[in-house]
């Protein structure tokens, strides 16, 4: 099948990366409003250059979007890419808003396209490995949890574009760095009925948030306390998440969250969880989240299902975030 990416900037290079190594996957045309930028992929993958996306949008050999432009404009990419009847795999967030959310959504379902939403470290060994823990049961009833983002992103980080760090196309570092972990959390625990949160810009000259504590209540009752800030000195801290049951506490964590830092169960030897351990850090960032998720979309259209990560499970993850912000604004516990 024939990929083609709009947005050729720092997360465009993974997506060309995955398709290179997916049997049967073609980067067949890339886009950009910058000519230059384009060029490598010319050049590695004979890629056809558009610096207009519905001119690209009109060619009959494309199959998929990547959509892979800052997050304020994944909306009206999408809907037009649904109207050429292009199958979609927009990066996260989804969107900035539920509205066009919901416009994606019902862009691809009236086009009959697929929607694939990038949430990439759901693929990481350990995230999967403390999923199949969570499913089975070992850790009883789950009472809460603890998700950690304390990194580092500088100034001249939101500096590099105009867009980074405004309210309109990118957040803070809720919507663009944690909402990785959100994505974990409602993975791994189910539906968020209530939130409250506080944020504040703390250090980055940014429209959004550099630093963000919440709380979700989920439908299960139990409780997810999110804490995330970019303002760490002097370069990424911790990203981890704890969760804790009534027979088990286990932690993944790390700079990033790569490995297991706890495993602790009833009925679990020191040994099994060592084992489990090493097996983790013998290759801890796995097939690239991004591969699994393209070629997840290629299976999904030879057989009509839904993708593995869905435009339903991406505005889950924003409405988290919204409504987030909307709690630090108006200082209230809010009912999803
Ligand atoms: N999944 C992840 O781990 C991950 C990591 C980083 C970024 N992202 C997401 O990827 C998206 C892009 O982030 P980035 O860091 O690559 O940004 P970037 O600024 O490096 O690149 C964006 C590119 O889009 C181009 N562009 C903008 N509007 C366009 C248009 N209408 N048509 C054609 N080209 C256009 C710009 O010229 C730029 O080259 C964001 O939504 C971000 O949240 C995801």
């Amino acid at each position: 099948m024939n990929f083609a990416i709009v947005g050729c900037g720092f997360i465009a290079k993974k997506h060309a990366e995955a398709i290179k190594n997916i049997k049967g996957a073609k980067l067949w045309a890339v886009c950009d409003k910058v000519s230059e930028l384009m060029q490598p992929y010319v050049e590695e993958h004979g890629a056809e250059p558009y610096t207009d996306f519905e001119t690209m949008l009109q060619n009959p050999n494309i199959d998929i979007i990547n959509i892979c432009t800052p997050s304020g404009s994944h909306a009206i990419l999408a809907e037009l890419a649904a109207k050429y009847k292009k199958h979609i795999i927009v990066e996260k967030p989804i969107a900035m808003t539920m509205e066009e959310t919901d416009r994606i959504i019902n862009a691809a379902a009236e086009n009959n396209v697929k929607l694939a939403v990038v949430h990439p470290n759901r693929f990481r060994p350990v995230a999967l490995k403390l999923k199949e823990i969570i499913q089975s049961g070992k850790l009883g009833k789950i009472s809460h949890a603890l998700c950690i983002v304390n990194w580092n992103r500088g100034q001249h980080y939101y500096d590099q574009a105009p867009w980074r760090g405004t309210k309109a196309f990118d957040g803070g570092v809720l919507m663009n760095q944690a909402i990785h972990n959100l994505d974990l959390l409602l993975w791994y625990l189910g539906k968020p009925v209530e939130v409250m949160s506080m944020d504040a810009t703390r250090f980055r000259d940014i429209e959004a948030e550099d630093v963000s504590t919440g709380v979700i209540r989920f439908e299960t009752g139990i409780i997810a306390t999110v804490q995330a800030s970019t303002t760490v000195y002097p370069r990424n801290y911790e990203e981890s998440i704890t969760i804790f049951g009534e027979k088990g506490t286990v932690k993944i964590g790390g700079t990033n969250a790569l490995y297991f830092k706890d495993i602790l169960i009833e009925g679990m030897s020191d040994a099994e969880a060592l084992e489990i351990k090493e097996s983790i850090e013998k290759n801890p960032w796995g097939t690239p989240g991004h591969q699994i998720i393209l070629s997840d979309i290629m299976e999904a259209i030879k057989q009509d299902r839904q993708p593995i990560v869905t435009g339903e499970d991406g505005k889950t993850a924003l409405s988290v975030v919204l409504n987030f912000y909307k709690s630090a604004k108006e200082k209230k516990l809010l009912t999803l």
